[in-house]
Parts: C-alpha cells; sequence; structure tokens
C-alpha cells in the first residue's frame, strides 16, 4: 500500500532566497557591478514563455503520469552563439516532430514534445579547471557563462553572455512558434519527411512502420480529416525547456503570474535540476520549489532513495501530476541496480511523478581516438532496461529524454548509417556531450516505438487472457 505524501508546511519563498543556500557549479562572477546592471536589465525584459503555457504542458504531463501520453524530450546537449542559426533550429525541431509520429504510432498515445531548446546554455562540469598540453584552465561552462576557446580570456565568466543568451533564446522560441503554428509541422509534410528516411537503403528495416503510418494517415484523409477540417493535424504544441544552473538568469527572469499569483520562471516551459546540482538543501533545489513550472529531476546512480523523498516533499509538496519529472540516468548495464529502489521510494510515498529516461549521460566513454562518444547500442539498451523494469514493477515508463541534433554530425558512434569510431573527428561539433545525429535520433524512435508496440500488445494479451 501507498501512503499519502506528507503534506509539511512549505517555509516561504522568494526567487532571491536561493542566495542564502550553498551552491555548486555556478560562476563566480569578478565584477559585481558589471553583474547588478545585466541583472537589472533582464528583470526589465519580458518573460520568454508566459505561465498559461507552462500550466498546460504540466497538464499534459500529468496525463504522461497516468499512462495517457508520452514525453519525448530532447535537443543539444548546449546550445552555442556559434552554432545559431535558423538551420539548425528547423532541422532538430523537424526531427523532433518526425520521432513524435512514430512514437505516437508505436505507444498509441499522444507523444508531448518539449526541446531541449531556447535556453539550454548552461553547463555543469565535472572538474572545475581543464589541462590541455600542461596548460591548465577554467572549465568551459556553456556560452551563457564563459567562452569555449581554450584561451584565460574566453575562459572568464563575462555577465554580459546572459542578454546575448536571452536574445538567441527569444529568437529562437520567435521561430519555434512559427514553424508550431504556421503550416510546417503539418503531419502530412513530416510523414512525407520519415517516408524519405526509409526510402534509404539502411533503414529499410523500418519502411513496415513507416508504411503503416501512411496508411493511417491516408485512411483519415479519405474519412475526411485532413489538416484544412483538423486544425490538429497541421499544428502541434511545442515546448521548450532547459537546466535551470544559473540561478542569477533564472531569478531575473521570473516574474509573478497575475492569472494564479504565483511565481513563474519565465526563462522556459520546463526546467530541469542537474544531477551536480540536486543537493535537498542546495540553492538549485530552493530555486526550482518556488515557481509553478513543471520541474525535471535528473536521477543518477549516487540519488539515495532518502534524498529522493526529501526532494519530492520539497519540489511537490502538493503531490501535483505533472509538476515532477525524474529523469533517469543510470547507465546501460545498471538500470537494474537502481531504479527499483527508487521506485520504491516513489510508491512508498504515494508520490505522482513522470518517470522519464534519459540514456545519454550515463553511457559516455571516450574513444580510442580521444573523442567523448555515445555508442548507439548502450543508448538503446538502456532505453529497454528502463522499460523492462517499469514492466516488472508495473509503474509507467512515461518518456525519453535525448542528446540529439537535426545535423548530420558524427558525435555518437553506431546506427544504421553507422558512424565509426575512425569517423568521430569528421564532424564533431558539438560544445559540451556528444549528440545522436538525425539519422541516429530517427532510427531510435523506430526501436522505441516497436518496443512500446510490443509491451501494448502484450499487455493486451494478458487483459484478454484475464478477460476470457
Ligand atoms: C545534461 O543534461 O546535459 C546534464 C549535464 O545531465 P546530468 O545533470 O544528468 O549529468
Ligand atoms: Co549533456
Amino acid at each position: 500500500m501507498t501512503q499519502e505524501i506528507r503534506k509539511t508546511a512549505t517555509p516561504t519563498w522568494d526567487k532571491a532566497g536561493w542566495r542564502n543556500y550553498p551552491r555548486v557549479q555556478m560562476p563566480d562572477y569578478t565584477d559585481q557591478a558589471a553583474l547588478e546592471a545585466v541583472e537589472e536589465q533582464l528583470r526589465r525584459y519580458p518573460p520568454l514563455v508566459f505561465a498559461g503555457e507552462a500550466r498546460r504542458l504540466k497538464a499534459q504531463l500529468a496525463d504522461v503520469a497516468a499512462g495517457r501520453a508520452f514525453l519525448l524530450q530532447g535537443g543539444d546537449c548546449a546550445e552555442s552563439f556559434s552554432e545559431f542559426s535558423a538551420d539548425n533550429i528547423r532541422d532538430t525541431f523537424k526531427v523532433i516532430l518526425q520521432m513524435a509520429v512514430v512514437l505516437t504510432w508505436g505507444a498509441q498515445l499522444p507523444v508531448v514534445k518539449v526541446g531541449r531548446m531556447a535556453g539550454q546554455f548552461a553547463k555543469p562540469r565535472s572538474a572545475p579547471t581543464e589541462t590541455v598540453g600542461g596548460v591548465e584552465l577554467p572549465s568551459y561552462r556553456g556560452d551563457i557563462v564563459n567562452g569555449f576557446d581554450f584561451t584565460a580570456d574566453a575562459r572568464v565568466p563575462d555577465p554580459q553572455r546572459m542578454l546575448s543568451a536571452y536574445t538567441q533564446s527569444a529568437a529562437s522560441l520567435n521561430l519555434l512558434r512559427a514553424f508550431s503554428t504556421g503550416g510546417y509541422a503539418d503531419m502530412h509534410r513530416v510523414q512525407s519527411w520519415i517516408a524519405d528516411f526509409v526510402g534509404g537503403p539502411e533503414a529499410a528495416k523500418y519502411r513496415d512502420i513507416a508504411d503503416r503510418i501512411r496508411d493511417a494517415m491516408a485512411f483519415m484523409q479519405a474519412a475526411g480529416v485532413n489538416s484544412d477540417t483538423a486544425h490538429q493535424l497541421s499544428k502541434v504544441d511545442f515546448y521548450t525547456s532547459h537546466e535551470a544552473l544559473l540561478l542569477e538568469y533564472e531569478e531575473a527572469l521570473a516574474r509573478v503570474d497575475t492569472t494564479s499569483g504565483l511565481p513563474v520562471a519565465g526563462s522556459g516551459h520546463m526546467i530541469w535540476i542537474g544531477d551536480r546540482t540536486r543537493q535537498p538543501d542546495g540553492a538549485h533545489v530552493e530555486f526550482a520549489r518556488g515557481v509553478q513550472n513543471p520541474i525535471g529531476l535528473k536521477t543518477g546512480p549516487s540519488t539515495t532513495p532518502d534524498d529522493l523523498k526529501v526532494l519530492m516533499q520539497k519540489l511537490n509538496p502538493e503531490n501535483e501530476s505533472g509538476r515532477l519529472t525524474l529523469i533517469a540516468r543510470f547507465g546501460a548495464g545498471k538500470v537494474g541496480d537502481n531504479l527499483p529502489r527508487l521506485i520504491k521510494a516513489v510508491q512508498e510515498e504515494g508520490a505522482n511523478v513522470v518517470w522519464s529516461c534519459d540514456p545519454m549521460h550515463g553511457n559516455t566513454i571516450k574513444a580510442a581516438s580521444g573523442y567523448k562518444t555515445r555508442p548507439f547500442e548502450s543508448v538503446l539498451r538502456e532505453v529497454r532496461e528502463f522499460f523492462d523494469i517499469h514492466r516488472a514493477e508495473g509503474t509507467i515508463p512515461g518518456g525519453v529524454h535525448f542528446e540529439m541534433t537535426g545535423q548530420d554530425v558524427t558525435e555518437c558512434t553506431g546506427g544504421v548509417r553507422a558512424v565509426t569510431d575512425e569517423d568521430l573527428s569528421d564532424r564533431y561539433h558539438t560544445a559540451c556531450d556528444p549528440r545522436l545525429n538525425a539519422s541516429q535520433s530517427l532510427e531510435l524512435a523506430f526501436l522505441v516505438a516497436e518496443e512500446l508496440r510490443d509491451r501494448r500488445e502484450a499487455t493486451a494479451q494478458i487483459q484478454n487472457a484475464r478477460a476470457i
């Protein structure tokens, strides 16, 4: 039996309150006056997203928690100023839409689409400094903090970068909103992109699924449902998300929602807390607990059940469905050792959560060539283990979280258009962790869709057998 989540009085919250808590992974700005001037400017800027949109996403995530929808979250590990272009945004959006259609087919459920886009700039690092050729410099912490170039100047944290990140996020969101509603996201168009992918010889093994999707669309059209009559088919809901790491920036964009009177993070629809900044008494948890947006919480192998219980209590004291997404990231081969005890902690608290699987961050290895990479096979294996454990526990595997791009990069190895260790240097463009390229992302969606379909059919068979 599960018990009701403890309802303790929530201490009062203020958007600057995090400043009284221990902070990790944040830069020490040397020029306080420059920092304050930037914060002042950001406080006067409009929020990037509106509270009503964040609430809508929360309601959709509540459907995910209940098994009535599936979550797809994906995008760059780190957005960068130099890779910013309309083409990049369009191509990543395009792959996410294709993946969503394929997953919709597999799950037979609506897919909630959330980009790691329009704000994903700040990065936690495993070491504070980096040494190259005997030279030690502060680590790169994302374009919103310092520069990627390996020079002492570039690595100095510069608060002005927050303004550039804001501007880039605003422009990205503007384009994403236009793509989502202006006809670009039309289902028929998305289906034709998928057909192009499986038209190639390597991806032919996915043609059967693509054909079934095409047939379903043709049936709807024959039945009189088309993009003109069903507005739903020509536009999509698309949300943005990022790790809320740089709290000066988050605080400056926090607003009070005039409808509910509650604080909301104006920097993106969903924000998450990283695996390195989830200390229950730390600054990041303190900030996130007070804003009403959906919150993600990365849960890696070092998450203890007790910490998780405290975090769930702090971040979701009302046990609101859709508020908290636990993003499990253990690594292939480690899910079985870690996930069951955390599922148990959630059940003991009677907590409402979305379980999502990030099969990227536990599967980063160094290739012989020296490049950081992720084998496609390990990524897929972790997703399968995640599904297996949830099936064994009778809980809901709500979604997936990928680092991916619409570009034809060579950062992760494997896939049908195989990228080998030797290929990595060809088009290795990430500002941080290795991303799945467009073909690998879509292939993964096909494989996850097959899993979802098989599991659906197995469940249906059990239910039919019971009914007989
Ligand atoms: C990330 O999502 O890019 C990241 C750093 O993840 P994690 O906090 O899970 O390591
Ligand atoms: Co990453």
